[in-house]
């Protein structure tokens, strides 16, 4: 049995948070740095065309994040597919963001949610890697915790 990620305030926070992007033009291609149980998977893909979650499920990464090491990864990557199974637009890229990246074109993502490994350098590697070599703008990046306030 996996704990759950989110209680329901804090899945309210993302659905509000998708209906802004949307409300601004962020509305088809999805991102999801660290998709841990699919909790926050479902709710973005109720809300954009296409969720691609981005994670190795591989634990141990963080000694300070209890989803490194709650449950094996191996349980909690079943219980991501179960979650995620009747979603026909959600696909997953099972490893780094940093890895990941490479298979992304510049430009092509409308909204990124980087909520995967959240230690200071990773959250900022996660971010610079979306932008892609030519620096192109993007539609909403959200990270937590935002890498001013970690
Ligand atoms: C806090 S959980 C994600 C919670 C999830 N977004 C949700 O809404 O329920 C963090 C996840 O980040 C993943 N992760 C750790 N390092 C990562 C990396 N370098 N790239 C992508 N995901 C990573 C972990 O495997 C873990 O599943």
């Amino acid at each position: 049995m996996v704990p759950p990620m989110r209680d329901a305030v804090q899945a309210r926070g993302l659905t509000h948070l998708c209906v802004w992007a949307n409300q601004k033009g962020a509305k088809d291609k999805a991102v999801e740095i660290g998709a841990y149980a699919g909790e926050g998977t479902v709710i973005l893909a109720n809300h954009f065309k296409e969720v691609t979650s981005v994670d190795p499920w591989i634990n141990g990464y963080d000694g300070g994040d209890v989803a490194s090491f709650q449950a094996p990864m191996k349980w909690v990557f079943n219980a991501w597919k179960k979650r995620t199974e009747a979603f026909p637009n959600i696909r997953c890229s099972r490893t780094t963001s940093k890895d990941a990246a490479v298979h992304f074109e510049d430009g092509s993502l409308d909204f990124v949610y980087v909520d995967g490994d959240h230690r200071h350098e990773a959250v900022v590697a996660s971010l610079e890697n979306p932008h892609g070599s030519s620096g192109a703008p993007m539609k909403p990046v959200f990270s937590f915790p935002s890498p001013s306030r970690s």
